[in-house]
C-alpha cells in the first residue's frame, strides 16, 4: 500500500459505510439566508463529495428551540423550508457518491440578544454562563432541559426522515452541551451539576433521545473537545482514567462514532503516551474515532490575531497522520480549512498533490464556493 492509500481504504462502521478514511470537517459559513440552506450551499456540499470526501459534515445547524441560535444567516434544521434545503444537499451529496449527516448545533450562553429568530430570548445556559463566574443569560429550569433534550431528538429523527446518513450531536468547543460539562460555566446544584457524572446527565439525555427517535443502528456521532473557544487551555480531564469515567457512559449511552476534536491532530494528549485525544478514546471505548486539526495545514486554526479569522496556513505533509493511521489510532480523518481551500482536496491527495494544493486564506470565508 502506497503512504496516503491508508486514506482511501473503505470503512464500514456499523450502518455507515464509507468509500474512504477522509471527513469533512464541521465548518459554519452563514450562506443560510433566512436560516434556510441555498442552492449555494447545496452546490458547495456537492462539490466536496464530488471531490472525493467520504464523509461530509455539515456545518453547525440549530434546532428547534428559540435559543438555539447564536448567529445571523446560519441553517437551522427545522422547518419546512431549511429542511426541503438541506434535502436538496443530501440528494445532491448522494447523488456524487458521498455519505452526509448534519451537526446538530444549540450554542447555549454564547447567544446574544438581539439574534434571531427571537431578538428578545437571552443565551441559555447551565448556570447563566458562557464564560465562568460571568453570569450574562437565562439559566435552564429543568423544563428548559427537557425542552432541549427533546429538539435534538426531532431533529435525529428528521435527519433519519429526510435521508441523512446519521447525525452529529455537537458536545464540543464551549456550547451548551459542552457548558454542562465544564465546571466553569457548570454551576448547578441539582443533578445536571457538580461530578462529572452530573455534568455528563444532559448529553446522556440528549443522545438517548436521539437514539429513541431513530431507528437502532442510525449513526450517531458525538463531537467533543477540550478546548473551548472561551478558554483554549482548559480540560474536562487531564489523566486516562478521567477519561475513561467520562467518555464510558456516553459511549454506553448510544454513541457510535466519537469525533474528537483538537487543534493539532499530532500531540499526545497524556503524558508518557503518543495517543492523541481520537486515540485514546478508541482505546478506552473500543469506538471507531474521528481525528481532526491541522491535517495537511502548517498551521492549527484558531485565532492569534485578536480578530475573528481562523488562522491561515501552508500544504503540509501528511506523513505524521499516515504513520498514525498505520498504527490504527483512530478510524478517520476530517479535514476543515483545507477542504474550504480545496473541494477536490481527498481526490488530489489520492493523486499525489498534497503538497501542490492551494493555502487556506482568510479571504477565503469571503464567498462560498
Ligand atoms: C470557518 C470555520 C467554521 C467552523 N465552524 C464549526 C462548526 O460549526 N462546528 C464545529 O464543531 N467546528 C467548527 N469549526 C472547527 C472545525 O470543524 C475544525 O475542528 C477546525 O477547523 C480544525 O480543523 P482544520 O485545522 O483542519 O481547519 C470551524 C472551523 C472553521 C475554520
Amino acid at each position: 500500500m502506497s503512504s496516503t492509500e491508508i486514506l482511501f481504504r473503505p470503512a464500514t462502521l456499523g450502518k455507515l459505510e464509507l468509500p474512504n478514511r477522509i471527513v469533512m470537517a464541521p465548518m459554519t459559513r452563514s450562506y443560510s439566508p433566512g436560516n434556510v440552506p441555498s442552492d449555494l450551499v447545496v452546490e458547495y456540499y456537492r462539490r466536496r463529495a464530488a471531490g472525493g470526501t467520504g464523509l461530509i459534515i455539515t456545518e453547525g445547524t440549530c434546532i428547534n428551540h428559540p435559543a438555539a441560535n447564536g448567529y445571523a444567516n446560519v441553517p437551522y434544521f427545522y422547518g419546512d423550508d431549511a429542511l426541503a434545503g438541506w434535502q436538496k444537499v443530501v440528494d445532491a451529496v448522494h447523488a456524487e457518491g458521498g455519505k452526509i449527516v448534519p451537526q446538530l448545533w444549540h450554542v447555549g450562553g454564547i447567544r446574544r440578544p438581539g439574534t434571531e429568530p427571537d431578538k428578545t430570548v437571552p443565551g441559555f445556559s447551565p448556570s447563566g454562563m458562557a464564560v465562568p463566574g460571568k453570569v450574562t443569560g437565562h439559566a435552564m429550569s429543568k423544563d428548559d432541559i427537557a425542552d432541549v433534550v427533546a429538539a435534538f431528538a426531532q431533529a435525529a429523527k428528521d435527519a433519519q426522515a429526510i435521508g441523512m446518513d446519521g447525525i452529529e450531536i455537537h458536545g464540543a468547543h464551549g456550547y451548551l452541551v459542552d457548558q454542562f460539562f465544564w465546571e466553569g460555566t457548570n454551576q448547578r446544584d441539582d443533578e445536571y451539576g457538580g461530578s462529572m457524572e452530573n455534568r455528563s446527565r444532559f448529553a446522556i439525555e440528549i443522545i438517548k433521545a436521539c437514539r429513541a427517535a431513530t431507528s437502532p443502528d442510525f449513526p450517531i456521532i458525538f463531537r467533543w473537545s477540550q478546548w473551548k473557544q472561551q478558554d483554549y487551555p482548559a480540560r474536562l480531564v487531564t489523566s486516562p482514567e478521567q477519561l475513561e469515567e467520562f467518555i464510558t457512559p456516553l459511549s454506553d449511552a448510544g454513541v457510535d462514532i466519537f469525533h474528537c476534536s483538537a487543534r493539532r491532530f499530532w500531540e499526545s494528549e497524556f503524558e508518557g503516551s503518543e495517543l492523541n485525544l481520537a486515540g485514546w478514546v478508541k482505546k478506552i471505548t473500543g469506538k471507531p474515532t474521528i481525528t481532526v486539526g491541522s491535517v495537511g495545514l502548517n498551521a492549527d486554526f484558531l485565532p492569534t490575531d485578536g480578530t475573528a479569522n481562523f488562522r491561515e496556513a501552508e500544504p503540509a505533509s501528511l506523513d505524521k497522520l499516515i504513520d498514525r493511521m498505520q498504527a490504527d489510532e483512530f478510524d478517520l480523518v476530517a479535514v476543515g480549512r483545507a477542504l474550504i481551500a480545496n473541494p477536490d482536496w481527498a481526490n488530489r491527495v489520492r493523486a499525489g498533490e498534497v503538497e501542490q494544493m492551494a493555502a487556506y486564506e482568510k479571504d477565503m470565508l469571503l464567498k462560498l464556493d
